[in-house]
């Protein structure tokens, strides 16, 4: 795959904090690996900054996101050439009207970004389309949350349908740009080993967590109305199980890896009324302890109502209904103000019918297959070994599947290999309007039931595990959570 030159992006939201933390970043890498052909980008930016203090300020996000030894002075300097500013009022449909001497008149790779709140999709497609902006060869690319609940998500679906057709239309989630997640489709689908062992006579149960040592940080405005159902569950959590448990597609091509993530949306089982509060569980941090310091309540942090009910955690007892499933439990939790920052999706295998070694007790630090995203990545797979000596006492070893001897190469960041996708128009990784539906479906039941019920979640200490009840999920299942292998 290559990207097609001349190119252009246009990042709405271009000054923002995804743009500058990750989007930025992202190109300067992807320039300095010598993968982006000539083509221009344009921050989009409601009042015009200074030249200067425009390039100053993508150029200080750069310095700041981007690990020192890739920040060389040409490759910086060449790449910021590259970057402009596009001062418009989204919301003013005739402010469109000066773009087309801007942009390129013709028909070439153009990528519209919206890192911005979805209210603003159809007034920037509406200015976009007056101003004969949306071509055959453009692309739009949707940031989550896409929507506030079912009915929003159809909604927005309808809108950008009417100005763009879905092959044109990338709804991201950055986790599955990650390494470790393309590394599972390949463990999976390229090993006969692992492939023969994926389903309800081998697998126990499966965990993925996703936590967080940050707090709700400055986000509160957005936070508040989120929550971390919205921000993290129906998204990521949700695209990693379907990466994990969804069949072995066709062809690795967008439209058969897509029919199988939505086939296993469409077959979790539904968790609906009284069986919300016995299987999903929610808190919400109190003060604590992060990185040694100590961190406020999430109800006393800037921004946030004092009284305020939002979720900073969410566990879940998941189940799928198909062949391949039935009777796995997928538990799946994320929270913010947890005690460590780390992404894993751990596989654990039932145990034997029978022992013949003594000393091999109920082992549940081995038999599993543990694929960590984040901090570092990689994978695992917890074995039994006899332990050196006499006797026959058995202990648990662990076998790493990338040696760090063998991982030269540096990893990219998600947004890289997910912005390049884009402008090279590969769609695989992203989502379509059913699986974004579905995704919504799934959630819509418990999110209006605790609307309805409107209590305060769960406390749970800052630095800790997240709220007992998580812990009980497991427990009532003669089960742990998966924290210190
Ligand atoms: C974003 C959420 O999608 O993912 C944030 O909005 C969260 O709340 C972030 O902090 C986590 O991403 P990562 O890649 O740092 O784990």
């Amino acid at each position: 795959m290559h990207i097609h030159a001349p190119f252009e992006l246009v990042l709405f939201g271009g000054l923002g904090d995804l743009s500058l933390r990750k989007l930025m970043p992202a190109l300067y890498m992807l320039h300095y690996d010598n993968r982006l052909p000539q083509g221009k980008i344009y921050a989009v930016t409601r009042q015009s900054p200074e030249p200067d203090a425009f390039r100053k300020q993508i150029e200080s996000s750069l310095k700041s996101h981007v690990a020192a030894p890739y920040l060389e002075l040409s490759k910086l300097d060449a790449f910021l050439d590259s970057v402009h500013c596009l001062t418009l009022n989204v919301n003013d449909d005739d402010g469109y009207d000066h773009l087309p001497g801007i942009l390129s008149q013709e028909d070439i790779n153009r990528v519209y970004y919206m890192s911005t709140g979805s209210n603003l999709y159809m007034p920037v497609c509406r200015g976009l389309q007056k101003a004969g902006l949306i071509k055959s060869n453009s692309k739009i690319v949707l940031e989550k949350p896409i929507g506030y609940d079912l009915k929003s998500a159809q909604e927005i679906n309808d809108t950008v349908a009417e100005f763009f057709s879905e092959s044109q239309i990338y709804r991201i989630d950055h986790y599955l740009g990650k390494e470790t997640v393309q590394n599972l489709m390949v463990l999976r689908f390229a090993n006969s080993l692992f492939e023969s062992q994926w389903n309800q006579h081998y697998i126990d149960h499966i965990q993925i967590t996703i936590s967080e040592s940050l707090g709700v940080e400055k986000r509160a405005e957005f936070y508040e109305h989120v929550g971390a159902m919205r921000d993290m569950f129906q998204n990521h959590l949700l695209q990693l199980l379907c990466i994990t448990a969804m069949e072995p597609p066709a062809k690795l091509e967008p439209d058969a890896v897509r029919d199988e993530k939505v086939k296993v949306l469409k077959s979790l089982k539904p968790i609906v009324d009284r069986m919300i509060n016995d299987n999903v569980v929610r808190g919400q941090y109190d003060s604590g302890v992060a990185d040694g310091h100590p961190v406020p309540r999430y109800r006393d942090e800037p921004g946030v109502h004092e009284k305020s009910n939002t979720e900073t955690f969410v566990a879940a007892k998941v189940e799928i209904d198909n062949w391949r499933w039935a009777g796995v439990p997928f538990y799946l939790r994320t929270g913010k103000r947890l005690a460590d920052r780390m992404c894993e999706i751990v596989v654990q295998f039932k145990e034997l019918p029978h022992s013949i070694f003594p000393l091999q007790h109920k082992n549940t630090m081995a038999n599993k297959l543990i694929f960590r995203l984040q901090p570092d990545d990689g994978v695992r797979l917890m074995l039994c070994e006899k332990r050196v000596g006499p006797g026959m006492s058995v202990r648990p070893m662990n076998l790493s599947l990338n040696p760090s001897n063998h991982k030269q190469a540096r990893v990219p960041e998600a947004y890289e290999r997910l912005l390049f996708d884009v402008l090279s128009g590969n769609a695989t990784l992203f989502l379509r309007d059913d699986e974004l539906v579905e995704a919504w479906r799934w959630v819509d039941p418990i999110l209006k039931y605790w609307e309805e019920i409107d209590q305060r979640p769960e406390p749970y200490t800052s630095g800790s595990w997240g709220p007992a009840a998580a812990t009980l999920l497991l427990a009532r299942d003669g089960r742990l959570w998966d924290e210190n292998s």
